[in-house]
């Protein structure tokens, strides 16, 4: 027996990194899950790989309609909506000094506005499906605490915290039966982190010994480190839980 038999769920930025490593323990738990992401030939793989209990979507966050177009595939697919998982995201080095309009648009635009979307339409189909739901977003320690060189990332993420709160107050005083939460990652080897140490001219070996000193547990997160926390609040063993963010951060925020 899987802890998320008989669900559906919608995985953004599911074709790398966490999203895809969440995309696979979802279907051991049982889960029907629609991969989404920009890149066929990953997203393709992965759910040829799942089998019938998976199916790829191309979805660019950022854009309304695709999104809507992605929540009736799902509805097509698989027949209903019972988790989403807004897990795109990017990331850029640059202070406030170093941020453009554009540049931060582009942060705001996939990491807020995009997860806005994901948000607003599950709410949307979710309030018809008399299960249990759960809307899960990728948050970071980035817009938690401060940093210097992620200016537009940490406005990003900080707001989806706000929004998760709003969201979830939302869904109790409606009594609509979907729970609003966020998990916030630690430095997590990812691609994201590949191309965050290239921006920072380290090797990743470098990288993963210099920011691991910033994390009391001793070292960087993995990929499964985060889905397992998905996991936690996608299943009905976290029903109580709402309104909150997950800190799965290696210590991190605890200094
Ligand atoms: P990743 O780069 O491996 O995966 C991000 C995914 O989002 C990719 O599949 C990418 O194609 C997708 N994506 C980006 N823009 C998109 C768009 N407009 N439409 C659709 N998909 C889009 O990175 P990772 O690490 O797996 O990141 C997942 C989430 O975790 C992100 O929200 C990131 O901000 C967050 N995070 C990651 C941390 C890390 O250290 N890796 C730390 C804290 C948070």
């Amino acid at each position: 027996m899987g802890r998320l038999d008989n669900k559906v769920a919608i995985i953004t930025g599911g074709t790398a990194g966490i999203g895809e490593a969440t995309a696979r323990i979802f279907a051991r738990e049982g889960c029907r899950v629609v991969v989404c992401g920009r890149n066929d030939a990953s997203g393709n793989k992965i759910a040829t790989e799942l089998g019938n209990s998976a199916a790829y979507f191309k979805l660019d966050v950022t854009s309304f309609d695709n999104w809507q177009e992605c929540i009736d595939f799902t509805i097509d697919r698989f027949g209903k909506l019972d988790i989403l998982i807004n897990n795109a995201g990017i990331s850029v080095v640059e202070t406030i000094a170093d941020t453009t309009p554009e540049s931060y648009m582009n942060i705001i635009n996939t990491n807020q506005v995009g997860a806005f979307y994901g948000m607003k339409l599950a709410i949307e189909k979710m309030r018809d499906n008399p299960d249990p739901c759960s809307i899960v977003s990728t948050v970071s320690i980035d817009g938690v605490v401060g940093d210097p060189i992620y200016f537009s990332y940490c406005a990003a993420k900080a707001a989806l915290e706000a929004m998760t709160k709003c969201a979830a107050i939302y869904c109790g005083q409606e009594n609509l039966g979907i729970r609003v939460n966020a998990v916030a990652p630690g430095y997590i080897m990812t691609p994201m982190a590949t191309q965050d140490a290239a921006e920072k001219n380290m090797t990743l070996e470098e990288y993963e010994r210099t920011m691991a000193i910033d994390h009391p547990i001793g070292h960087l997160g993995k990929p499964e480190d985060i889905a397992n926390a998905f996991l936690y609040l996608a299943c009905d063993e976290s029903s109580f839980v709402t309104g909150t963010t997950l800190m799965v951060d290696g210590g991190y925020t605890a200094k």
